[in-house]
């Protein structure tokens, strides 16, 4: 196995020959492993998101069916952190062409101040830049002090003259 070392993130190869990346948390037994969330796994999705206080939407854009087809459409824009089959982090990268989004980013209260959400974010950038994004952006709610602490550390500044206005087709979507 090639284990190549940088920051808080390893880049592993294993004996297949598949590349994957973990965080090195507790040592080998106990590391978290950087890889997507699939259709079948949207359960421990919600669950995470719940566990981690996000507003959902399950009759909206949330909705199972919804989220199983853009995994199914754009497979590697979804990222969990696993702990063996546990899903403890995930993010969701949007590309629409002109910005790359990062989205939904969640670190169970148990796995936080760890360097997870760091971990997620990086790995979700290079997604988008891979695909020729440029500028990426995030939406916070202004009540999310934490998320703003995090994201401006993270290198993202804050728009001040920049008022996110929607049009819904219904309530809930
Ligand atoms: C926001 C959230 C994802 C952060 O997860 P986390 O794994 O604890 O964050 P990390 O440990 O990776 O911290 C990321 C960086 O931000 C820094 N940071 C700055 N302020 C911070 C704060 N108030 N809390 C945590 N980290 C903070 C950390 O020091 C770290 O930098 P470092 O890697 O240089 O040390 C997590 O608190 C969460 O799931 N919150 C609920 C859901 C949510 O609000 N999501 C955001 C929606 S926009």
């Amino acid at each position: 196995m090639h284990i190549n070392v940088s920051a808080k993130l390893i880049k592993a190869r294993t004996d297949e020959g598949r590349v994957i990346e973990m965080i090195d948390r507790l040592g080998p037994a106990g590391s978290i492993e950087i890889r997507p969330i699939s259709a079948g796994q949207i359960q421990a999705l919600l669950s995470l998101w719940k566990d981690a206080g996000l507003p959902c939407r399950p009759t909206g854009r949330d909705r199972i069916e919804h989220i199983a087809r853009e995994m199914e459409e754009e497979p590697r824009l979804w990222l969990g952190a696993w702990e063996g089959e546990r899903l403890v982090g995930a993010v969701f990268a949007s590309d629409d062409g002109r910005k790359g989004w990062i989205n939904r980013l969640a670190v169970h209260p148990e796995y936080r101040s760890q360097g997870l959400a760091r971990v997620l974010v990086e790995r979700a950038e290079e997604v988008l830049r891979r695909r020729g994004r440029e500028v990426l952006a995030v939406l916070i709610e202004d009540d999310n002090p934490t998320s703003m602490d995090v994201f401006t550390h993270l290198g993202y500044v804050r728009e001040e003259h920049i008022i996110y206005y929607t049009k819904r087709d219904r309530p809930e979507a």
